[in-house]
């Protein structure tokens, strides 16, 4: 990372906006990593923050209990269709890490020592712990450690951009969707198919065409494979729905959350299991059937307690109604910004959009992959006045989900004019 040299420090952060430490003022165009939801310096979730830390700062879940972590794991169950307890960690790569330690436990408790082997979709990304790289392979990312990875079986995914040739569209899906139930039907040791929810985020923003979802969560079902959902980057609202998985019509054995719990406050994540696998837990002491997992800051108060505001604030203002409307302005910007010559595909839900830029619209070859895109794009877009990361090719747009109409229209129209201004230097 040579090429970055120092940092610009933020000192601020104010509503949609992140300040620093000369006083320049930009729009945060990824929510600080995708998890800010009301914006920087909420009243609300600092008050939250400040009573409960005069109460009870940390107390392990370790034989005890408290408060805010109990009336949180009620909420997260009552807004969870199917689901039935919640295991805590503090971060979206532990909480899929203990999702699949359950899965694969689940079938051991239950005297099944035959499944072992996990499924998932190529491309996909669910944290940079070593089972989470294992199970969201992208090769970029991951390639140094593949011989340290644990085998998965992998199926494509479809892209509406990058379909292989021969297949149409709908033909490639139905084609993606039979390799899975050729495999299960072939294959009963596999205990669990792992997945992002509704969209893969950092694997491009690659929105599954309706009914995938659905499908896999059916061929789960039929062939007794455990059904894992990652909604951490697409959960509470973020797709535009507070759980992907009820819009899909996808209930999962177990779900994993993170990101916006908190408000993007503090760092706490959570793991929700139904009632068949939560029961195989349960045996005596002496039977060994306990997740031993857990991590030192599990159901921390002051998180929950700003988690448990965040969510009661999602109800008073009627959020997720708000980022449909709201996400209505990325679509008035579709036209401009596909005339763009470097933009190749546009891809939007809720409150994500992914720009894929190319060289070549026609051949769809992905601009200079040589060239330092995201440093390119960080020192333009500063210069425009919104924080922007890229991902590979890909310009990713992941506001603060409570952006007002206004603010996404200006964030879309310097978007606009940083692509405009950086095109001869990233083809
Ligand atoms: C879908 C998904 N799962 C898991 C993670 C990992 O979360 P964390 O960075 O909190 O470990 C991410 C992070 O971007 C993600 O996008």
């Amino acid at each position: 990372m040579k090429e970055w040299g120092s940092f610009d420090e933020i000192t601020k952060g104010k509503g949609v906006w992140l300040i620093d430490s000369k006083g320049n003022k930009m729009i945060d165009a990824v929510a600080s990593m995708w998890c800010n939801v009301w914006g920087h310096s909420n009243p609300q979730l600092i008050t939250a923050i400040i009573e409960q830390s005069k109460k009870l700062q940390h107390s392990s879940l370790f034989n005890l209990t408290n408060e805010p972590a109990e009336k949180l794991a009620n909420t997260l169950v009552k807004i969870s269709p199917k689901m039935y307890k919640v295991f805590y960690s503090d971060n979206g790569s532990s909480a899929m890490e203990i999702a699949i330690k359950m899965a694969l436990q689940y079938w051991k408790n239950i005297g099944n020592d035959k499944k072992t082997e996990i499924a998932t979709l190529e491309n996909g990304y669910h944290g940079d712990t070593f089972g989470a790289m294992s199970v969201g392979y992208v090769p970029e990312f991951f390639g140094k450690f593949k011989r340290q990875l644990f085998s998965t079986i992998q199926f494509p995914v479809p892209n509406k951009y990058r379909i292989p040739n021969g297949f149409t569209f709908t033909d490639y899906q139905n084609h993606c969707l039979e390799k899975i139930e050729s495999r299960f039907s072939k294959n009963s040791n596999i205990a669990a198919f792992v997945m992002e929810s509704g969209a893969q985020v950092a694997g491009g923003v690659i929105i599954y065409p309706k009914r995938f979802q659905f499908k896999i969560s059916q061929l789960c079902k039929k062939y007794d494979v455990l059904f894992v959902l990652d909604e951490i980057a697409t959960g509470f609202g973020r797709l535009g729905s507070m759980t992907q998985y009820e819009e899909q019509k996808s209930i999962p054995d177990i779900v994993a959350y993170g990101k916006m719990l908190t408000g993007g406050y503090l760092t706490m994540a959570a793991t929700l299991a139904n009632k068949k696998i939560y029961d195989s837990f349960l045996g005596e002491f002496n039977e060994w059937t306990h997740l031993f997992h857990g991590h030192t800051y599990t159901g921390n108060p002051i998180a929950a307690a700003v988690a448990n505001e965040n969510l009661n604030m999602y109800k008073k203002n009627n959020l997720i109604k708000k980022i449909q409307k709201t996400s209505k302005v990325f679509d008035e910007f579709y036209d401009e910004l596909s005339e763009i010559d470097i933009v190749g595909d546009i891809r939007h839900k809720g409150m994500i959009m992914g720009i894929e830029l190319v060289k070549n619209k026609k051949k769809k070859v992905p601009i200079n992959p040589q060239k330092s895109i995201n440093k390119i794009f960080f020192e333009e877009g500063k210069k425009q006045g919104i924080y922007l990361r890229t991902l590979g090719n890909i310009v990713m747009l992941v506001p603060p989900l409570a952006i007002t109409e206004k603010e996404l229209s200006s964030l879309l129209q310097k978007t606009i004019k940083t692509i405009q201004s950086v095109k001869s230097k990233v083809v």
